[in-house]
């Protein structure tokens, strides 16, 4: 990859990993953040919109526009993540609300018209449910072409899954979502499964550090880490986002295999996705977490541990 900034569409469910992606996004000099859409996963769409209004402001951001998008899975009632990541979807961490307002066009319209608009230059980046990349390739079937490349959080392909044995979270939400992405001729679409996303983390130390920080983002992953490290007690919280969202700039972040990706649908395999044969999937089935944990401390600035 040359130096310049990546133009990125960011779809995102906000959630706390979610945040520190949006959070790597803003401070990384190799992302152009061009726009953000949202929708159901970790909380509902009201919230994970809220929130990436409130965490764009806090981090200075408010320039970047924020286009709302699906409110349920497409065929299904939509199941949160709220056990995870708090009521609020952010570890209740109570960051002021923001006043501005949203983009004109709903989240799937929007990765269409920025698609149109910029052939051949957007890196969609989802780290939710795949319901509003489905919605928009339903309604622009050429978007496939349309699109430079598309990383997806999801999927759990040679380790358990975090929802059920069988299945990560995003693709569990919605799996008639997730099939048609995976099936979909995107030039390049990759896959970052719980496989290499559990490798990075935030460990307890790190968070501990942040106490009495004054910038933005060491503020901000002080107070939405808070509820995981106190009331649950976890020893670290996983970078799943994160990681999605810096594979964009350093490819070399991963190792993958190319591969057919299939996606169960119904009963105990719900959401399952497995490597059915080689195809044009990336699966990424290594990553270097010391270099992911390097670049993302500098760029957020965390203290030393
Ligand atoms: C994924 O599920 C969500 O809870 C996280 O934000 C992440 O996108 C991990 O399975
Ligand atoms: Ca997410």
């Amino acid at each position: 990859m040359d130096g310049r900034a990546v133009p990125i569409i960011l779809d995102v469910d906000t959630g706390i990993d979610d945040a520190l992606a949006l959070a790597l996004a803003v401070a990384s000099p190799r992302v152009d953040l061009v726009t953000v859409t949202t929708l159901a996963g970790n909380v509902d769409v009201e919230r994970t919109t809220t929130n990436t209004l409130a965490v764009l402001d806090w981090l200075g951001a408010s320039s970047v526009p924020v286009h709302r998008g699906a409110s349920r899975p497409l065929v299904r009632p939509h199941q949160d993540a709220a056990f995870v990541h708090g009521t609020d979807g952010l570890g209740n961490a109570e960051l002021p609300i923001s006043d501005r307002a949203l983009g004109p066009t709903r989240g799937p319209a929007e990765i269409v018209r920025l698609a149109n608009l910029r052939p051949g230059a957007m890196t969609l980046i989802c780290v939710g449910p795949l319901t509003n990349l489905a919605i928009a390739l339903n309604v622009e079937p050429r978007l496939p072409d349309l699109i430079d490349r598309v990383i997806v959080m999801g999927g759990a392909f040679s380790v358990p899954g975090n929802v059920t044995p069988a299945a990560e979270f995003n693709i569990y939400v919605d799996p008639e979502a997730a099939a048609q992405v995976f099936a979909a001729p995107f030039k390049q679409l990759i896959a970052i499964g719980l496989d290499v996303t559990q490798q990075v983390v935030l460990p307890r130390s790190m968070w501990e550090a942040t106490t009495g920080a004054t910038e933005a983002a060491p503020t901000l992953v002080s107070r939405i880490c808070r509820r995981s490290f106190v009331e649950r007690d976890l020893d670290a919280v996983q970078l799943h986002d994160p990681l999605a969202l810096a594979v964009a700039f350093d490819p070399m972040l991963v190792g993958c295999i190319p591969a057919q990706v299939s996606v169960a649908i119904e009963g105990e395999e719900r959401g399952r996705t497995r490597v059915v044969g080689p195809g044009s999937v990336a699966v990424a089935s290594t990553v270097d977490a010391e270099r992911f944990m390097r670049l993302f401390t500098e760029a957020l600035a965390l203290p030393g541990v």
